[in-house]
C-alpha cells in the first residue's frame, strides 16, 4: 500500500493579489524522491516554500489544503512543522562558525544542552551527508573554509539535525561541477532510506538519475506525475513533451 506522507488539495498561493499556484492535488510517497521540474517562474520554488508555511515570510497566502501525516498543515505548531519538514533553499549559506557550531546551531536553539548528545548528533548527521571523514580532524575551522561542494553538504547535514521527516532541496546542484552533483546525487540516494525527498531541479538527467517519481509544472499548476520513465520517454501531455524535447536540445 502506499504510504503517502504529504498531500496537497486544491492548493493555490499568492502573492498580493498574483495567483502563482492553481489548484493543485498531489500525493507524495514517504521514502520517495520527487522531482519538480519545469521553466523557470512556473512556481516550483513557491511550492516547495508552501509545505512548511516559510512562504508566508515572503508574502505568500496558502488557499486549500496541504497534509503531513494526515494532518492540516495550519494545525501544527509553526515550529514542529518547520523541524519536521526542512528545506535547503537554492545557494544555501554557511554559518560563520565553525563547522561543529553550525552543526550544533540548531539543536542548542531547540534546548540541547548535553555535550554527548550534541557531540553525537555533529557526528551522526556529518556522516549521514558523507561528509565526516572529510572533515572530523578539522571540525572546529571556519564552515566558510571548505569547498562549495562541502558546504552544500554541510547545509543539508545541518537540516538533518533536528530529525526533519521530509527535506525539501530547491535547486541544490545548481552551482557545482560534475564531482560535487555526484556526491549530492549518492548523498540523496542515501538519505531517502530515512526521509522523503523533495526536489526542485533545472537538471532532468539528474531527475532521471536519482528521482522515483516526477512532477512537471507549468505556469503554477502541475500538468503531469509520473515516473522518470513515463515523464522523460512517453509523456502523455503535449506540454510536457515539448518541454522535454525543447530540453534535451
Ligand atoms: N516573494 C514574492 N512576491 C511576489 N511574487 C513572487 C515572489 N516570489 C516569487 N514570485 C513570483 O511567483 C512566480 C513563481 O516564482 P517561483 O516560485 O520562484 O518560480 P520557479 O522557482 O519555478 O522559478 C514568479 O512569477 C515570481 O515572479
Ligand atoms: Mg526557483
Amino acid at each position: 500500500m502506499k504510504n503517502i506522507i504529504l498531500k496537497t488539495e486544491e492548493l493555490c498561493v499568492d502573492y498580493k493579489k498574483n495567483n502563482i499556484l492553481r489548484n493543485i492535488n498531489v500525493e507524495f510517497e514517504k521514502n520517495k524522491i520527487t522531482a519538480i521540474i519545469g521553466p523557470s517562474g512556473c512556481g516550483k520554488s513557491t511550492f516547495l516554500k508552501s509545505f512548511n508555511r516559510t512562504v508566508e515570510e515572503y508574502g505568500g497566502k496558502i488557499k486549500g489544503k496541504i497534509e503531513f501525516n494526515n494532518s492540516n498543515i495550519m494545525n501544527i505548531p509553526l515550529e514542529k512543522l518547520r523541524s519536521s519538514i526542512g528545506m535547503v533553499f537554492q545557494n544555501p549559506v554557511t554559518f560563520p562558525f565553525s563547522i561543529y557550531k553550525n552543526m550544533t546551531y540548531a539543536p542548542i536553539y531547540h534546548g540541547e544542552k548535553d555535550k554527548e548528545k550534541l557531540n553525537d548528533i555533529v557526528i551522526t548527521n556529518l556522516k549521514k551527508s558523507g561528509l565526516y571523514d572529510e572533515v572530523k580532524d578539522n571540525l572546529n575551522t571556519p564552515a566558510r573554509k571548505l569547498s562549495g561542494g562541502q558546504q552544500q553538504r554541510l547545509v543539508i547535514a545541518r537540516c538533518l539535525t533536528v530529525n526533519p521527516e521530509v527535506i525539501l532541496l530547491d535547486e541544490p546542484c545548481s552551482a557545482l561541477d560534475i564531482k560535487n552533483t555526484a556526491n549530492i546525487e549518492k548523498m540523496l540516494l542515501e538519505l531517502k532510506n530515512e526521509y522523503t525527498i523533495i526536489i526542485v531541479t533545472h537538471n532532468l538527467a539528474q531527475a532521471k538519475r536519482i528521482a522515483d517519481f516526477v512532477i512537471y509544472m507549468e505556469d503554477g499548476a502541475i500538468v503531469e506525475v509520473g515516473t522518470p520513465h513515463t515523464i522523460f520517454n512517453e509523456p502523455t501531455d503535449s506540454r510536457t513533451k515539448e518541454y522535454i524535447m525543447y530540453m534535451k536540445n
